[in-house]
């Protein structure tokens, strides 16, 4: 039998979020699959995998969102061995310097980015304790590295992946002394996941698999690096 699985943010089908979720259920594992929104692209990926793909409505920016979806996670299956908090926005001032940015869209951002993943993690805690091994994967970026920030825009997304490198850490110290629970964060490298980034050199479905792969090998791994590459390096918090 496979594991159960959730992930946010998986309603593109050219994005990360969406990619993993075909991945997973060509594994047989059951999905999870939020949006915030209906996507025709999991509508018809649903058509193939009646069983096994369970489309999650989630707004990760609310708390009351998050735990009515939850609840209907719970109906559904005892316990979740994998969440991968993948879902993310950015401001229309993302590009902006902070001369010219709105600095007022940035608590939001960071409310979604950061604090999103946290309220998930949060309404599933009793999901996650009762799997043999569950693993959270915090899907940040190379952008929220303070060790190797070089920009001067990307503000708010910068800040926001930072603060959930902190959350990751603070998730780890809070199941040290659980054998079963383990938390990471990636920085997953720059893929093709829309049209701005065409000339990206990571194809999301082939990476979908090496990630996947990727969060099997360190599922376990309480000891080792928290912020990692796709690769499997430590990557500079
Ligand atoms: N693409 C890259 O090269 C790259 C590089 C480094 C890190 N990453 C990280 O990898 C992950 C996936 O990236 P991507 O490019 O595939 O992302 P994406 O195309 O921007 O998709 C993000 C998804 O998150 C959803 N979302 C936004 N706000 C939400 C909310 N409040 N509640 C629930 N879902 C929400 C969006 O929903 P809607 O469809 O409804 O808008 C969208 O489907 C992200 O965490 C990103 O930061 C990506």
């Amino acid at each position: 039998m496979g594991q159960n699985v959730l992930i946010t943010g998986t309603g593109r089908k050219q994005a990360l979020g969406y990619n993993l979720v075909l991945r997973y259920l060509e594994q047989g594992d059951t999905v999870f699959a939020g949006v915030r929104k209906p996507s025709g692209a999991l509508d018809a990926l649903q058509a193939e995998y009646p069983e096994t793909l369970h489309i999650l409505t989630m707004d990760i920016g609310s708390t009351t969102s998050v735990e009515a979806a939850i609840q209907t996670v719970a109906a559904e299956v005892p316990c979740v061995d994998l969440l991968i908090n993948n879902a993310v926005m950015v401001s229309p001032d993302y590009d902006k310097t902070l001369e010219q940015a709105n600095l007022d869209y940035i608590a939001g951002v960071v409310d979604v980015d950061a604090v999103g993943p946290l309220r998930v993690v949060k309404a599933m805690l009793p999901l996650l304790r009762k799997s043999k091994a569950a693993l959270i994967v915090n899907i940040s970026s190379e952008a929220g590295s303070i060790g190797r920030c070089y920009r001067t825009n990307m503000i708010d997304y910068g800040m926001a992946k930072a603060a959930l490198n902190m959350a990751t850490m603070v998730l780890r110290n809070t199941f040290r002394d659980e054998e079963n629970l383990n938390a990471i964060c990636i920085q997953p490298g720059w893929m093709r996941t829309n049209d701005g980034n065409a000339a990206a050199p990571l194809i999301p479905y082939d990476h979908a698999e090496l990630l996947r792969l990727l969060f099997e090998e360190r599922r376990r791994d309480k000891e080792g690096d928290a912020f990692i590459t796709y690769e499997g390096e430590a990557y500079p918090w």
